[in-house]
């Protein structure tokens, strides 16, 4: 039995994730737009992973018998001055996406909504690993510096990221 008010957070957390799509989505265009293709598979890859989360709190609100309403957002940023701006305002965001997957899980452990609670694990998790993958871009790009050749090289490197499913999500929460 999930509360009403776990219902809206997670409904908020769909139209979060989305919107943190459409936030990478601006981050792709910069980097086409800069001609670093090994970056644009990098948010390719992000925008993946966050419909992904998305899917899979849709899913589970599906499966608890909730409506769910989605929503719109603001406009992303689209002006960006450097690589490293846009890892520096990625690990921000991430940050936020933490602090909102927290808000979840406590509002299921005052539930006492053992299922939520292990559903909501999975995000807990996974939001370590992406904090980790901004922050590893963010020390790469300030050891970069100003060094092209370097750039270039990172920049061959992100092009081999690739979207993995992961096993428990691949399939259906069934
Ligand atoms: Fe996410
Ligand atoms: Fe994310």
């Amino acid at each position: 039995m999930i509360s009403e008010r776990l219902k809206e957070a997670i409904n908020d957390q769909i139209n979060f994730e989305y919107y943190s799509a459409n936030i990478y989505l601006a981050m792709e265009a910069y980097f086409a737009r800069e001609n670093l293709n090994g970056f644009v598979n990098f948010f390719k890859v992000q925008i993946q992973e966050e419909n992904l989360h998305a899917s899979k709190f849709f899913d589970y609100l599906n499966q608890v018998g909730a409506g769910i309403t989605i929503k719109g957002f603001p406009d992303p940023k689209n002006d960006y001055k450097s690589p490293l701006e846009v890892f520096e305002a990625g690990l921000k965001h991430e940050q936020i996406v933490t602090s909102k997957i927290n808000n979840l899980m406590s509002i299921a452990n005052e539930d006492r909504d053992y299922a939520s609670i292990t559903f909501l694990q999975w995000f807990v998790n996974e939001q370590v690993e992406e904090e980790d993958t901004f922050n590893n871009a963010i020390q790469a790009l300030k050891r970069i510096g100003d060094n092209p050749a370097a750039l270039y090289l990172y920049d061959q490197e992100l092009a081999a990221r690739t979207f993995v499913p992961p096993a428990s999500s691949a399939a259906s929460q069934n």
